[in-house]
Protein backbone atom coordinates (compact mmCIF):
# COMPACT_ATOMS: atom_id res chain seq x y z
CA UNK A 1 0.00 0.00 0.00
CA UNK A 2 1.57 3.34 -0.98
CA UNK A 3 2.17 5.97 1.21
CA UNK A 4 1.76 9.35 1.87
CA UNK A 5 4.57 11.53 1.06
CA UNK A 6 4.40 14.05 4.01
CA UNK A 7 2.74 11.72 7.29
CA UNK A 8 3.38 8.43 6.09
CA UNK A 9 -0.40 7.29 6.78
CA UNK A 10 -1.87 5.25 3.73
CA UNK A 11 -2.36 7.24 0.78
CA UNK A 12 -4.75 7.16 -1.90
CA UNK A 13 -4.22 10.35 -3.90
CA UNK A 14 -1.31 10.28 -6.85
CA UNK A 15 0.01 12.84 -8.45
CA UNK A 16 2.05 11.28 -11.32
CA UNK A 17 4.00 14.34 -12.89
CA UNK A 18 5.66 14.56 -9.18
CA UNK A 19 5.54 10.76 -8.62
CA UNK A 20 4.07 11.33 -5.38
CA UNK A 21 1.56 9.74 -3.36
CA UNK A 22 -0.77 12.00 -0.44
CA UNK A 23 -3.28 10.99 2.01
CA UNK A 24 -6.63 13.03 1.90
CA UNK A 25 -5.31 15.90 4.10
CA UNK A 26 -1.56 16.20 2.61
CA UNK A 27 -3.50 16.04 -1.07
CA UNK A 28 -5.50 18.70 -0.13
CA UNK A 29 -3.03 21.03 1.18
CA UNK A 30 -0.77 20.20 -1.94
CA UNK A 31 -4.13 21.68 -4.28
CA UNK A 32 -4.51 24.38 -2.26
CA UNK A 33 -0.53 25.50 -2.50
CA UNK A 34 -1.09 25.05 -6.82
CA UNK A 35 -3.86 27.38 -5.91
CA UNK A 36 -2.24 29.87 -3.60
CA UNK A 37 0.42 30.50 -5.93
CA UNK A 38 -1.95 31.65 -8.39
CA UNK A 39 -3.28 34.44 -6.25
CA UNK A 40 0.13 35.14 -4.66
CA UNK A 41 1.82 35.84 -8.29
CA UNK A 42 -0.35 36.38 -10.09
CA UNK A 43 -3.41 38.59 -8.44
CA UNK A 44 -2.16 42.25 -7.74
CA UNK A 45 -2.84 43.21 -4.09
CA UNK A 46 -5.60 45.86 -5.25
CA UNK A 47 -7.88 43.04 -6.61
CA UNK A 48 -10.13 42.93 -3.32
CA UNK A 49 -13.18 41.73 -4.00
CA UNK A 50 -13.51 38.35 -6.33
CA UNK A 51 -16.54 36.49 -7.15
CA UNK A 52 -16.29 33.18 -7.78
CA UNK A 53 -18.53 31.35 -10.30
CA UNK A 54 -19.73 28.29 -9.33
CA UNK A 55 -21.51 25.90 -11.58
CA UNK A 56 -22.08 23.22 -8.95
CA UNK A 57 -19.72 21.00 -11.10
CA UNK A 58 -16.44 19.79 -10.14
CA UNK A 59 -13.75 21.91 -10.93
CA UNK A 60 -15.66 24.80 -9.65
CA UNK A 61 -16.83 23.51 -6.43
CA UNK A 62 -12.77 22.60 -5.74
CA UNK A 63 -11.86 26.12 -6.91
CA UNK A 64 -14.41 27.83 -4.51
CA UNK A 65 -13.74 25.62 -1.67
CA UNK A 66 -9.87 25.95 -2.28
CA UNK A 67 -9.80 29.79 -2.71
CA UNK A 68 -12.23 29.90 0.47
CA UNK A 69 -9.37 28.44 1.98
CA UNK A 70 -6.58 30.50 0.58
CA UNK A 71 -7.49 34.38 0.37
CA UNK A 72 -10.50 34.01 2.65
CA UNK A 73 -9.23 36.10 5.40
CA UNK A 74 -7.80 38.21 2.87
CA UNK A 75 -10.13 38.90 0.01
CA UNK A 76 -13.90 39.34 0.62
CA UNK A 77 -15.47 37.00 -1.69
CA UNK A 78 -18.91 36.41 -2.86
CA UNK A 79 -20.31 33.01 -4.54
CA UNK A 80 -22.26 33.90 -8.37
CA UNK A 81 -24.57 31.14 -10.00
CA UNK A 82 -25.73 31.88 -13.17
CA UNK A 83 -29.53 30.57 -13.45
CA UNK A 84 -29.19 29.25 -17.09
CA UNK A 85 -32.89 28.04 -17.20
CA UNK A 86 -32.03 24.94 -18.18
CA UNK A 87 -34.70 22.13 -17.20
CA UNK A 88 -34.58 19.86 -14.69
CA UNK A 89 -30.15 21.02 -14.41
CA UNK A 90 -30.70 24.77 -13.06
CA UNK A 91 -32.80 24.07 -10.12
CA UNK A 92 -30.69 21.05 -8.78
CA UNK A 93 -27.21 23.42 -9.33
CA UNK A 94 -28.43 26.47 -7.54
CA UNK A 95 -29.29 24.16 -4.19
CA UNK A 96 -25.95 22.61 -4.60
CA UNK A 97 -24.18 26.15 -4.60
CA UNK A 98 -26.55 27.78 -2.61
CA UNK A 99 -25.42 24.63 0.45
CA UNK A 100 -21.48 25.41 -0.47
CA UNK A 101 -21.97 29.14 0.28
CA UNK A 102 -23.81 29.42 2.94
CA UNK A 103 -21.70 26.49 4.29
CA UNK A 104 -18.56 28.65 4.08
CA UNK A 105 -20.35 31.60 4.99
CA UNK A 106 -20.27 33.85 2.11
CA UNK A 107 -22.56 35.86 0.35
CA UNK A 108 -24.67 33.99 -2.38
CA UNK A 109 -25.75 35.71 -5.57
CA UNK A 110 -27.76 34.39 -8.72
CA UNK A 111 -28.09 36.24 -12.14
CA UNK A 112 -31.22 35.00 -13.59
CA UNK A 113 -31.10 34.55 -17.62
CA UNK A 114 -34.71 35.45 -17.31
CA UNK A 115 -33.91 38.49 -17.18
CA UNK A 116 -32.28 39.15 -20.50
CA UNK A 117 -35.86 38.01 -21.84
CA UNK A 118 -34.87 34.29 -22.61
CA UNK A 119 -33.21 31.25 -21.22
CA UNK A 120 -30.88 28.55 -22.70
CA UNK A 121 -33.99 25.99 -22.50
CA UNK A 122 -35.88 28.45 -25.35
CA UNK A 123 -32.52 28.80 -26.67
CA UNK A 124 -31.79 25.00 -27.03
CA UNK A 125 -35.45 24.70 -28.59
CA UNK A 126 -34.91 27.18 -31.08
CA UNK A 127 -31.82 25.61 -31.67
CA UNK A 128 -32.93 22.01 -32.27
CA UNK A 129 -35.14 23.78 -35.23
CA UNK A 130 -32.05 24.80 -36.66
CA UNK A 131 -33.53 28.52 -36.59
CA UNK A 132 -30.33 29.81 -34.62
CA UNK A 133 -27.64 28.83 -36.76
CA UNK A 134 -25.40 27.56 -33.83
CA UNK A 135 -25.63 25.01 -31.16
CA UNK A 136 -27.11 25.60 -27.80
CA UNK A 137 -23.24 25.48 -26.44
CA UNK A 138 -21.95 28.25 -27.83
CA UNK A 139 -25.01 30.45 -27.37
CA UNK A 140 -24.54 29.29 -23.65
CA UNK A 141 -20.78 29.73 -23.51
CA UNK A 142 -21.57 33.58 -24.42
CA UNK A 143 -24.38 33.76 -22.08
CA UNK A 144 -22.26 32.73 -19.30
CA UNK A 145 -19.05 35.43 -19.67
CA UNK A 146 -21.12 37.90 -20.26
CA UNK A 147 -23.28 37.81 -17.34
CA UNK A 148 -20.24 36.82 -14.77
CA UNK A 149 -18.72 39.69 -15.88
CA UNK A 150 -21.88 42.32 -15.95
CA UNK A 151 -23.23 40.95 -12.94
CA UNK A 152 -19.21 41.32 -11.23
CA UNK A 153 -19.43 45.36 -12.82
CA UNK A 154 -22.31 46.14 -11.60
CA UNK A 155 -21.86 45.05 -8.10
CA UNK A 156 -18.70 46.19 -7.27
CA UNK A 157 -15.96 43.09 -7.60
CA UNK A 158 -12.68 43.52 -8.63
CA UNK A 159 -12.71 40.25 -10.86
CA UNK A 160 -14.42 36.82 -11.61
CA UNK A 161 -12.82 34.00 -10.44
CA UNK A 162 -13.70 30.72 -12.50
CA UNK A 163 -13.26 26.71 -12.22
CA UNK A 164 -11.01 26.45 -15.57
CA UNK A 165 -8.58 23.06 -14.80
CA UNK A 166 -4.94 22.99 -16.93
CA UNK A 167 -7.16 20.37 -19.23
CA UNK A 168 -9.50 23.74 -20.33
CA UNK A 169 -6.95 25.84 -20.44
CA UNK A 170 -4.44 23.83 -22.83
CA UNK A 171 -7.12 22.86 -24.97
CA UNK A 172 -8.07 26.28 -25.29
CA UNK A 173 -4.45 27.04 -25.61
CA UNK A 174 -3.59 24.73 -28.71
CA UNK A 175 -6.75 24.47 -30.54
CA UNK A 176 -6.33 28.94 -30.28
CA UNK A 177 -2.84 28.49 -32.02
CA UNK A 178 -4.77 27.39 -35.46
CA UNK A 179 -5.88 30.90 -36.34
CA UNK A 180 -5.54 34.49 -35.71
CA UNK A 181 -8.31 35.09 -33.85
CA UNK A 182 -7.59 32.41 -32.01
CA UNK A 183 -4.14 33.60 -31.23
CA UNK A 184 -6.14 36.80 -29.20
CA UNK A 185 -8.27 34.65 -27.04
CA UNK A 186 -4.40 32.62 -26.50
CA UNK A 187 -2.79 36.06 -25.07
CA UNK A 188 -5.76 36.69 -22.82
CA UNK A 189 -4.93 32.96 -21.24
CA UNK A 190 -2.87 33.62 -18.18
CA UNK A 191 -3.84 32.54 -14.62
CA UNK A 192 -4.85 36.43 -13.98
CA UNK A 193 -6.25 39.41 -16.82
CA UNK A 194 -6.83 42.38 -16.02
CA UNK A 195 -9.84 44.29 -16.29
CA UNK A 196 -11.13 47.65 -17.79
CA UNK A 197 -14.00 50.16 -17.83
CA UNK A 198 -17.28 47.81 -17.30
CA UNK A 199 -14.65 45.09 -17.41
CA UNK A 200 -13.89 43.09 -14.29
CA UNK A 201 -10.60 41.42 -14.14
CA UNK A 202 -10.50 36.66 -14.50
CA UNK A 203 -9.00 34.66 -12.40
CA UNK A 204 -7.98 31.31 -13.23
CA UNK A 205 -7.18 29.49 -10.03
CA UNK A 206 -6.74 26.17 -10.94
CA UNK A 207 -4.80 26.79 -13.72
CA UNK A 208 -2.15 24.24 -13.01
CA UNK A 209 -4.41 21.93 -11.17
CA UNK A 210 -5.88 19.16 -13.67
CA UNK A 211 -9.49 17.95 -14.10
CA UNK A 212 -8.40 14.63 -12.68
CA UNK A 213 -7.00 16.49 -9.56
CA UNK A 214 -10.13 18.52 -8.92
CA UNK A 215 -12.00 15.19 -8.97
CA UNK A 216 -9.72 13.99 -6.16
CA UNK A 217 -9.54 17.61 -4.22
CA UNK A 218 -13.59 17.15 -4.18
CA UNK A 219 -13.94 13.61 -3.21
CA UNK A 220 -10.88 13.89 -0.22
CA UNK A 221 -12.94 16.63 1.06
CA UNK A 222 -16.11 14.93 0.66
CA UNK A 223 -17.98 17.96 -1.05
CA UNK A 224 -21.40 17.21 -2.96
CA UNK A 225 -21.37 17.74 -6.38
CA UNK A 226 -24.35 17.88 -9.52
CA UNK A 227 -24.75 14.78 -10.16
CA UNK A 228 -26.56 15.32 -13.53
CA UNK A 229 -24.67 16.62 -16.91
CA UNK A 230 -26.04 19.18 -18.25
CA UNK A 231 -28.80 17.55 -21.04
CA UNK A 232 -26.99 19.34 -24.19
CA UNK A 233 -23.60 18.49 -23.47
CA UNK A 234 -23.55 15.10 -25.61
CA UNK A 235 -24.40 17.96 -28.40
CA UNK A 236 -21.50 20.15 -27.61
CA UNK A 237 -19.77 20.60 -30.82
CA UNK A 238 -16.44 22.37 -31.32
CA UNK A 239 -15.56 20.69 -27.75
CA UNK A 240 -14.30 17.73 -30.28
CA UNK A 241 -11.24 19.13 -31.09
CA UNK A 242 -10.38 20.28 -27.18
CA UNK A 243 -11.27 17.02 -26.36
CA UNK A 244 -8.82 15.41 -28.83
CA UNK A 245 -5.79 17.73 -27.95
CA UNK A 246 -6.58 16.91 -24.25
CA UNK A 247 -6.25 13.20 -24.60
CA UNK A 248 -3.27 13.83 -26.45
CA UNK A 249 -1.34 15.74 -23.80
CA UNK A 250 -2.59 13.11 -21.24
CA UNK A 251 -0.98 10.74 -23.64
CA UNK A 252 2.45 12.62 -23.63
CA UNK A 253 2.12 13.45 -20.19
CA UNK A 254 2.78 9.49 -19.57
CA UNK A 255 5.27 9.26 -21.47
CA UNK A 256 6.90 12.50 -20.26
CA UNK A 257 5.76 13.24 -17.10
CA UNK A 258 5.13 17.01 -15.82
CA UNK A 259 4.88 18.00 -19.78
CA UNK A 260 1.42 19.53 -19.24
CA UNK A 261 2.37 21.64 -16.27
CA UNK A 262 5.62 23.32 -18.18
CA UNK A 263 3.62 23.76 -21.03
CA UNK A 264 0.96 25.63 -18.75
CA UNK A 265 3.82 27.35 -17.25
CA UNK A 266 5.36 28.89 -20.03
CA UNK A 267 1.85 29.62 -21.14
CA UNK A 268 1.48 31.83 -18.19
CA UNK A 269 5.11 33.53 -17.95
CA UNK A 270 5.49 33.60 -21.66
CA UNK A 271 3.68 33.06 -24.27
CA UNK A 272 0.28 34.96 -23.30
CA UNK A 273 2.22 38.05 -22.04
CA UNK A 274 4.07 38.21 -25.23
CA UNK A 275 0.86 37.68 -27.26
CA UNK A 276 -0.66 40.66 -25.75
CA UNK A 277 2.12 43.14 -26.32
CA UNK A 278 1.79 42.40 -30.07
CA UNK A 279 -1.83 42.47 -30.38
CA UNK A 280 -2.86 44.57 -27.97
CA UNK A 281 -5.98 43.91 -25.81
CA UNK A 282 -8.92 43.81 -28.42
CA UNK A 283 -12.18 44.29 -26.64
CA UNK A 284 -11.82 47.99 -27.40
CA UNK A 285 -15.15 48.77 -28.53
CA UNK A 286 -18.23 49.18 -26.61
CA UNK A 287 -21.81 47.38 -27.70
CA UNK A 288 -24.01 50.38 -28.75
CA UNK A 289 -26.95 48.76 -27.17
CA UNK A 290 -25.97 47.28 -23.21
CA UNK A 291 -22.56 49.84 -23.21
CA UNK A 292 -20.75 46.67 -22.10
CA UNK A 293 -16.87 46.31 -23.85
CA UNK A 294 -17.03 43.82 -27.12
CA UNK A 295 -15.01 43.47 -30.14
CA UNK A 296 -17.98 43.87 -32.08
CA UNK A 297 -20.75 45.90 -32.32
CA UNK A 298 -23.61 45.10 -31.12
CA UNK A 299 -21.97 42.54 -28.79
CA UNK A 300 -22.24 39.08 -29.39
CA UNK A 301 -24.50 38.64 -26.26
CA UNK A 302 -26.99 41.37 -27.80
CA UNK A 303 -27.02 39.95 -31.11
CA UNK A 304 -28.14 36.57 -29.48
CA UNK A 305 -30.21 37.78 -27.31
CA UNK A 306 -32.37 40.14 -30.01
CA UNK A 307 -32.52 37.51 -32.26
CA UNK A 308 -34.10 35.23 -29.92
CA UNK A 309 -36.37 37.81 -28.51
CA UNK A 310 -37.56 38.07 -32.34
CA UNK A 311 -37.68 34.34 -32.72
CA UNK A 312 -39.60 34.16 -29.45
CA UNK A 313 -42.03 37.12 -30.55
CA UNK A 314 -41.32 39.14 -27.69
CA UNK A 315 -40.60 42.84 -27.38
CA UNK A 316 -37.41 43.40 -27.51
CA UNK A 317 -35.77 45.04 -24.50
CA UNK A 318 -32.77 47.76 -24.47
CA UNK A 319 -30.69 45.81 -22.42
CA UNK A 320 -30.11 48.34 -20.14
CA UNK A 321 -30.76 46.93 -17.02
CA UNK A 322 -29.48 44.27 -15.24
CA UNK A 323 -31.82 41.75 -13.50
P1 LIG B 1 -17.96 25.68 -18.59
O1 LIG B 1 -18.05 26.74 -19.64
O2 LIG B 1 -19.27 25.02 -18.34
O3 LIG B 1 -16.83 24.75 -18.78
O4 LIG B 1 -17.67 26.47 -17.24
C1 LIG B 1 -16.49 27.16 -17.02
C2 LIG B 1 -16.56 27.90 -15.71
O5 LIG B 1 -17.59 28.86 -15.75
C3 LIG B 1 -16.91 27.02 -14.51
O6 LIG B 1 -15.76 26.42 -13.96
C4 LIG B 1 -17.53 28.02 -13.55
O7 LIG B 1 -16.54 28.75 -12.87
C5 LIG B 1 -18.24 28.95 -14.51
N1 LIG B 1 -19.65 28.55 -14.68
C6 LIG B 1 -20.19 27.69 -15.58
N2 LIG B 1 -21.52 27.60 -15.46
C7 LIG B 1 -21.86 28.42 -14.43
C8 LIG B 1 -23.10 28.76 -13.78
N3 LIG B 1 -24.27 28.25 -14.16
N4 LIG B 1 -23.05 29.63 -12.74
C9 LIG B 1 -21.87 30.17 -12.34
N5 LIG B 1 -20.69 29.89 -12.92
C10 LIG B 1 -20.68 29.02 -13.93
FE1 LIG C 1 -24.62 25.55 -21.22
FE2 LIG C 1 -25.12 23.00 -21.16
S1 LIG C 1 -24.34 24.25 -19.58
S2 LIG C 1 -25.59 24.34 -22.73
ZN1 LIG D 1 -0.42 12.68 4.75
ZN1 LIG E 1 -24.30 44.32 -25.82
Amino acid sequence: MPRCRVCGAPASYRVPWANAWFCPEHFSRYFERKVSRVYERYVPRSVERILLAVSGGKDSVAMLYASARVVGGEKELGVLFIDLGIPGYSEEARVIVEHHAHRLGLPFHVADIRGYGFTIGDAARLAASGRLGRPVCSICGVAKRYIMNRYAVEHGYDAVATGHTMDDILGFYLAGLSSREGLRSVAKLSPYTGGGEKLAARIRPLYFLTDAESAMYVEANGLEILGSKCPFAPRRRGEGLRLTIKEALENIDRRHPGYRVMLARTLADHVSGILYSALGPGETRRCSICGYPSSTDPCGFCRIRLRIHRLLGEKQDTGSRHP
